[in-house]
């Protein structure tokens, strides 16, 4: 195997072999992938409710609704991959602070890919003029359960609340991207490693990226 072959290894847990790019598993790569597009369609969709009104305002914000129940479910499946399949270990490059601040935003990512959806869900549930959620047009899903039926004052301010909540957690997650996308990219520009190419290995396959793991 030469050292611009990639391997999957199974554990965070014990140490990359030295000449060796060690990356995400197919699967996980899929699911990076996938949501990550989707929470950005989301949130590009988003941007766009302040100025559509009207049949196509409502359209928008019902595939807004249904990327965000999509990403919901997505991460549910995600979440139990991740936990009986390990990521492999960090990059041997990365310094110590640096894999201290990848696994806090890692978890962050993780925690956002729940909260963003469930506290819009909760919008959707407890508006005062309710209008019913359906799937792309096609599935219709269910308000939350407790949320569909409490009184009309209780209603409104968890409305409030949850609107609150929906506004923070973008911002967190603006944040979040920030940091995440300028560290892929210092890896790969500045550091020169081969930590963009464990998600994306295409990269390391075609020998794109100089200063490989032992090169
Ligand atoms: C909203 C968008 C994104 C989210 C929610 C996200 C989330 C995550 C998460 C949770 C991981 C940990 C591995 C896993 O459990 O799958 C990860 C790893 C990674 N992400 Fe992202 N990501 C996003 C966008 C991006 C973008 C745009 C890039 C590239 C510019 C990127 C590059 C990477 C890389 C290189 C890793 C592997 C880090 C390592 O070696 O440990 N991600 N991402
Ligand atoms: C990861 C998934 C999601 C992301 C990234 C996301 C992102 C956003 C963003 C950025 C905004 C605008 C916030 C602002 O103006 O500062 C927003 C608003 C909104 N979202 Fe989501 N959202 C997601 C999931 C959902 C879901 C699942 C629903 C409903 C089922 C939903 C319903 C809404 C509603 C109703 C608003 C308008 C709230 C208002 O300003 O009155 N979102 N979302």
């Amino acid at each position: 195997m030469s050292s611009y072959d990639i391997v999957v290894m199974e554990s965070r847990s014990p140490e990359p072999m030295n000449d060796r790019v060690v990356r995400f598993s197919y699967v996980a790569i899929f699911f990076h992938w996938v949501v990550a597009a989707l929470i950005l369609a989301n949130i590009l969709i988003a941007w766009q409710f302040h100025s559509i009104h009207g049949a196509l305002g409502s359209a928008i914000l019902q595939i807004h609704k249904s990327i965000g129940i999509t990403i919901l479910l997505l991460s549910v499946l995600r979440l139990m991959w991740r936990l009986l399949n390990p990521p492999p270990p960090f990059a041997t490059t990365m310094q110590a602070w640096e894999k201290g601040a990848a696994k806090i935003v890692e978890r962050g990512f993780y925690f956002i890919m729940f909260a963003m959806p469930l506290t819009g869900w909760a919008i959707a549930s407890t508006l005062s003029l309710p209008t019913p959620i359906m799937l792309f047009g096609v599935v219709h899903w269910p308000y939350i359960p407790s949320l569909g039926t409490i009184p009309f004052d209780q209603k409104l301010r968890m409305y409030g609340l949850s609107v609150a909540a929906h506004h923070l957690l973008a911002r967190i997650t603006y944040a979040l991207l920030a940091l995440h996308v300028l560290a892929a990219l210092r890896h790969q520009f500045l550091k020169r490693d081969a930590v963009l190419a464990r998600m994306i290995p295409w990269l390391a396959r075609h020998g794109a990226i100089a200063g490989l793991q032992g090169s």
